[in-house]
């Protein structure tokens, strides 16, 4: 971890407390380039602090790539969601107000924030992320991003977990969740989902096991949803049969009953 140019002492003293609770490096900027730091520390990546957000910022194949959180799509989504138009991922999950969800694959918090949102204050949100410094980052933003009042409600309300899903779930008492979800990447990446790429190069790529689904299963008290690639075979192969999604969507949500 450590801080972007020219941030002051408050900066640099939240950053190593940060740093301190998660247990990682604190280095100094002292006026280095990002790169320069990284080589020097033998880094692959770095929690940058500034005055408005935590990124993750790496190198691959020469490009930086930087992750900050920001509810752009869950917005949009929101919006719509508002205006009466239907969310694909919302009518799989049959979610209503006060229910309660465990999002296994928190990633950036888009589909957790849109479930949090219609959730509202009386549901529950959990979002479990194995990789730390992605769930460090979404978590912080979830924190401090300020939106209009209802929206950063549904952020501040989202709990972020740091483990393995299929651990986490094991230790759950059996139909603790209205709704265990899961969108892990795509076994066959969509043409064109650029803002994905570099989350799937930091994130877990493995794919589901059936074994998770069946903790998933004990765990939920409805149903059990995963997102996939319209027509994917992990559908099948997991045994989800009821599938949800637009007719020309990409993706498409299974849905596993109790
Ligand atoms: C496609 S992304 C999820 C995107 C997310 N739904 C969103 O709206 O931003 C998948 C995420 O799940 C995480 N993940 C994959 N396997 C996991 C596991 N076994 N336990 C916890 N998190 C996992 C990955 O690291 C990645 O961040």
């Amino acid at each position: 971890m450590t801080t972007t140019h020219g941030a002051g002492e408050d900066a640099a003293a939240a950053g190593r407390a940060l740093a301190a609770r998660m247990g990682v490096p604190f280095v100094p900027r002292g006026g280095h380039g990002l790169a320069a730091l990284l080589s020097r520390e033998g880094a692959e990546a770095a929690l940058v602090f500034g005055p408005q957000r935590l990124s993750l910022v790496f190198y691959r194949d020469g490009r930086r790539e930087e992750f900050f959180f920001h509810p752009g799509t869950a917005l949009l989504r929101i919006k719509n969601i508002l205006a009466g138009k239907p969310d694909q991922m919302i009518r799989a999950m049959a979610l209503r107000s006060g229910d309660t969800v465990l999002d296994c694959t928190l990633g950036l918090g888009a589909d957790a924030l849109v479930a949090s949102f219609v959730a509202g204050p009386q549901g529950r949100v959990v979002g479990v992320e194995k990789v730390a410094p992605l769930a460090a980052v979404v978590e912080y933003g979830l924190r401090h991003y300020v939106e209009e009042l209802l929206l950063t409600a549904a952020m501040r309300r989202i709990e972020v977990v740091v483990a393995d899903h299929y651990d986490y779930l094991l230790q759950l008492p059996a139909a603790s969740f209205d709704v265990v979800y899961f969108d892990p990447f795509f076994r066959v990446p969509v043409k064109g989902a650029a803002q994905v790429a570099p989350l799937r190069a930091v994130g877990e790529r493995a794919p589901l096991e059936e074994e998770t689904v069946r903790a998933a299963l004990r765990v939920a008290r409805r149903r059990v949803v995963l997102k996939e690639r319209r027509g994917s075979a992990e559908f099948a192969r997991l045994g989800f049969r009821e599938i949800y999604g637009g007719r020309h969507a990409h993706v498409a949500y299974g849905v596993m009953e109790k």
